[in-house]
This record gives structure tokens, C-alpha cells and sequence, in this order.
């Protein structure tokens, strides 16, 4: 039997890379037969950097709207949120004995995160990959759909997994399986085709907000950098282009066009004829999801209903495994 599991951090709004690179992913494993699924919002993760305490609980709903306006659907999924289940803290200071403080140096996320003053950053911000593969391991997941960036992570709790079973139990642990995959596993900021779109980017023209409106992404398209020639017409031609690569990746899997394809439309033109382009399927493919957000957050009380059921679920898988892992671990009860 598979089990899927996944989660995003409460952490402003979610952009088009959160959509692209995990929830349209998460959103095709529902349907699998066999396959179980849960969706975590991971509140605990989130305040592992500077947060605002009197919105984290909207966010944490806003979030969960998110998932099911993406299409995740809360009568096949368990939508669940991480503070809610005690288990996931309770795992983590458990594998805290067993994760090597030299692996976690190399995370680069921590590196990102924390920059030039690392002394001062939190043990959390440290050990969050730690969390991460409580998150996981606590429902002996098999697949985590995740984007590009979350490898290393990934990699961290199949080894933390690894050294349980081989210390306590054998085959205790699934070795969980990235599943890293769809036409665009790394969309770029729209200011720097170098750096990752993300949530937390100062400039909100950094990347597409799955709240915008079509002005607001008719304007971030028309202001995203590009380079002075014309689109690329080949794979070829993209090389050391990354601002007009992210772009094509961007039309391409909105459109579920292969990248030849795209190449072949665009190929030769003005970046404007793409960025029109860019702005006529965003729209298309993002405002049912934009206005399905909207209705939802307009009763937060049925969020807060399905996040319940979501919970219930959740924490007993979770509740299981921890008691199974006090026990091999030796602990009285
Ligand atoms: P978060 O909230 O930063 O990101 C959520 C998901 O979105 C993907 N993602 C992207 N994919 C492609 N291009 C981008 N620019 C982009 N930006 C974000 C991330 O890879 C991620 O899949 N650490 C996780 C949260 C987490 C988690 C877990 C995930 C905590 N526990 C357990 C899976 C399993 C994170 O990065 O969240």
C-alpha cells in the first residue's frame, strides 16, 4: 500500500512554485487506487523564522484553502495541522538523538535561512529537517510529493529512518520516496532566474501569488525579467538563459504542453508575445483556484470543521507509531 503524505508551512501566501511543484502533484495521487493520502500544514515549521503569532492561525486556514481550492479533496485526503497532532513534536525529539549534527550543518535551507549570522539563528531553524522527517515517519509514509528544493531534506529522514530500523527494528520505517516530478520541479523568481520563487521574498513581483488577481499577474508577467534577445527556439538556445528558461517551464506546465512544444509557439518571438501568453493561462488556469479560495475563506468555520476531521485521522495513524516507537525504544509505560 502507498502512503502519501506532504505538507507546506503556513508562511504567507502560496505561490505558483508551491502549486506547480507539490499541489498539482498531491492533487493526482488522491485518484491512485491504494493509495492513502494526507496533507499537513506545517505551523510548527513556520515559526522557525520570524511570524506574526495573531496571524498564524488564518494563515493556517488560508493555507488548508489552498489545498482544497488546488483540488485536494477532503472526503479522499486527511488535511491535517502539525501543532494539532503532539506526536510529530514528540517524534522529533526522539530522532533529535539519533540525527548527526554534521548533517544537518550541510542543509543548505539552513544555510539560505539563517545567512551570514548563523550563531544567532534558533535551534529550530536548525532542526528542522529533523521535524520534517517526524513529519513523515510518524505515518510511516511511503511517497512525499515535494518540489526540487526539499531533496535534501528528503534524503536526511530516509537516513534517520535507515538508523532507526537498523538500531531498534528492521523494516520499522519505510525508506520514504521523494517524488519529485511534473514539468516544472523548480520554478525561479521572476526577478532573478537564479533564485528560487518563494513565499517569503521580499519583492511580492518575485512571483504569482495564487491570490492575485489577472491585473496583478498581467503586471508581474509584463515586469519579469528577460534578456535582450529573442525567446529561445531550442533547448540549445536556453543555455545561460534562466530568466527566459523559467519562463517557458512556467507556460509549459501550466499549459501541460511538452517543452518542445512550447519552443516550437514561442520560439523566435518578443518575450512580450510569451509574457501575453504566460498571462492568458495563469489566468485561465489560476483563477478557478483564486475564487474557490475566496468562497472557502468566507466560512472558516467549515475549514475548521474538515481540518478537525483531518486531525482525527491523522493522530491516530501518528498515535499508533509513537506508541510502537516508545516501546522499542525502551521507554517504562
Ligand atoms: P514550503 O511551504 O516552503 O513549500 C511547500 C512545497 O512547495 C514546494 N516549492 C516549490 N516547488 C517548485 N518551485 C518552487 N519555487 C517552490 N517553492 C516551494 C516545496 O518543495 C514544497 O514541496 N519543508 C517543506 C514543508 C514540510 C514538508 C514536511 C514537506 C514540512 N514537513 C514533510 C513534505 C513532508 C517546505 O519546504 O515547505
Amino acid at each position: 500500500m502507498k502512503r502519501i503524505l506532504s505538507c507546506m508551512q503556513p508562511t504567507n501566501r502560496l505561490q505558483l512554485g508551491n502549486y506547480l511543484g507539490a499541489l498539482k502533484n498531491w492533487v493526482a495521487f488522491q485518484d491512485e487506487p491504494g493509495a492513502e493520502c494526507l496533507y499537513g500544514v506545517v505551523d510548527l515549521h513556520a515559526i522557525t523564522m520570524p511570524y506574526d503569532s495573531a496571524a498564524l492561525a488564518q494563515a493556517t486556514r488560508e493555507t488548508a484553502a489552498a489545498y482544497i481550492a488546488g483540488g485536494i479533496d477532503p472526503s479522499k485526503s486527511a488535511i491535517f495541522v502539525q501543532s494539532a497532532i503532539s506526536a510529530h513534536s514528540e517524534l522529533m525529539w526522539l530522532f533529535s538523538t539519533i540525527a548527526q549534527l554534521g548533517k544537518l550543518e550541510r542543509m543548505t535551507q539552513f544555510k539560505d535561512k539563517a545567512g551570514k549570522n548563523s550563531e544567532r539563528a534558533g535551534l529550530g531553524l536548525f532542526a528542522y529537517p529533523v521535524l520534517m522527517a517526524a513529519d513523515i515517519l510518524v505515518y510511516k509514509a511511503t511517497h512525499v510529493p515535494v518540489g526540487d528544493d526539499q531533496k535534501q531534506h528528503l534524503e536526511l529522514a530516509r537516513e534517520i529512518a535507515g538508523t532507526f530500523n537498523h538500531k531498534y527494528k528492521e523494516e520499522f520505517f519505510p525508506l520514504p520516496e521523494p517524488v519529485i516530478t511534473g514539468a516544472a520541479t523548480r520554478v525561479m523568481s521572476l526577478r532573478d532566474g537564479t533564485k528560487k520563487m518563494s513565499k517569503s521574498d521580499e519583492s511580492d513581483y518575485s512571483r504569482i501569488n495564487l491570490t492575485d488577481n489577472a491585473d496583478a499577474i498581467a503586471q508581474k508577467f509584463r515586469k519579469a525579467k528577460t534578456d535582450t534577445l529573442p525567446v529561445p527556439a531550442s533547448k540549445e538556445e536556453m543555455k545561460g538563459r534562466p530568466e527566459a528558461e523559467n519562463l517557458l517551464t512556467i507556460y509549459a506546465a501550466l499549459a501541460e504542453q511538452p517543452m518542445e512544444a512550447v519552443l516550437t509557439q514561442f520560439g523566435g518571438a518578443q518575450f512580450s508575445v510569451l509574457k501575453q501568453g504566460l498571462v492568458d493561462i495563469s489566468v485561465e488556469k489560476l483563477a478557478p483556484i483564486t475564487k474557490r479560495m475566496a468562497e472557502l475563506m468566507k466560512d472558516p468555520g467549515e475549514i475548521d470543521r474538515i481540518l478537525k476531521r483531518g486531525n482525527e485521522k491523522a493522530n491516530s495513524l501518528a498515535e499508533a507509531t509513537i506508541k510502537e516507537t516508545r516501546a522499542l525504544m525502551g521507554f517504562w509505560s
